[in-house]
């Protein structure tokens, strides 16, 4: 029988379980109330907040636009078929094979700038199979490791579209590669926090976050 065209997401993905949400939540959270608190962040306030901050930045209600229900990691945004490579990215046999099935995603790291805080993933070889290959670039010339711009968007600023969550974990990501090992402010709760200047702060977590996803996609 002839059949229709097959009917795309708007993204592919894995998607958290319920309970691990709430655990990288969690973990955002505090990682934003020690942040928002720490004298080195308030140092450098001003990307956040025009005010003195005499007491504590309020990251909370700074990154006001949080996804809601279950968090998710992107792998493809299809745009329900429009765009590109998105066929193919369906078609690929271990898109098409990890359909419905569950993983396990490994959080190695959380971050900050003055438009997301997001939570930095990082793939296994199997889970890189899933990972399309025009992801890692922010200009045509980037070369960077595949599964580079792996991430939960936790939060947005005002304004701001989940999409530059990725596009901002890319510049760390860039800013790595390039020798700068940003400025080691010290261990704070998770792990080892870095500051790489206009407002992007990276912690490496000590202990990386285990969370359980199914890979599916997202009709809208
Ligand atoms: P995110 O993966 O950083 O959270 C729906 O908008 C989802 O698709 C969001 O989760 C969003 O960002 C992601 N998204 C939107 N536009 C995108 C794009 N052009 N490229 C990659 N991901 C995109």
């Amino acid at each position: 029988p002839s059949l229709e065209k097959e009917f795309l997401p708007m993204y592919f993905g894995w998607f958290l379980s319920k309970r691990s949400s709430e655990i990288l939540r969690k973990a955002g959270q505090v990682f934003l109330d020690e942040l928002g608190s720490l004298k080195a962040f308030k140092k450098e306030s001003k990307y956040f907040t025009s005010e003195d901050p005499k007491i504590k930045i309020d990251l909370t209600s700074y990154f006001v636009k949080r996804p809601p229900g279950v968090l998710h990691c992107t792998t493809k945004y299809t745009d329900f078929g429009k765009a590109a490579g998105a066929e193919d990215y369906a078609q690929q046999e271990a898109v098409r094979a990890s359909y419905g099935k569950g993983f396990t995603l490994s959080i190695s790291g959380l971050f900050v700038t003055t438009k997301t805080v997001g939570a930095r993933v990082e793939l296994n070889e199997q889970q890189l199979l899933l990972w399309p290959g025009d992801a890692d670039k922010l200009q045509a010339a980037d070369s960077l490791p595949k599964g580079s711009r792996a991430h939960i968007t936790l939060g947005c600023a005002g304004g701001v579209e989940a999409v530059q969550t990725g596009m901002d974990l890319l510049e760390f990501v860039k800013l790595e590669k390039a020798g700068s090992k940003g400025e080691e402010v010290g261990e704070i709760g998770g792990g080892k926090l870095q500051y790489f200047g206009n407002g992007m702060w990276m912690l490496t977590l000590s202990k990386k976050i285990d969370v359980r996803a199914i890979f599916s996609g997202y009709y809208g």
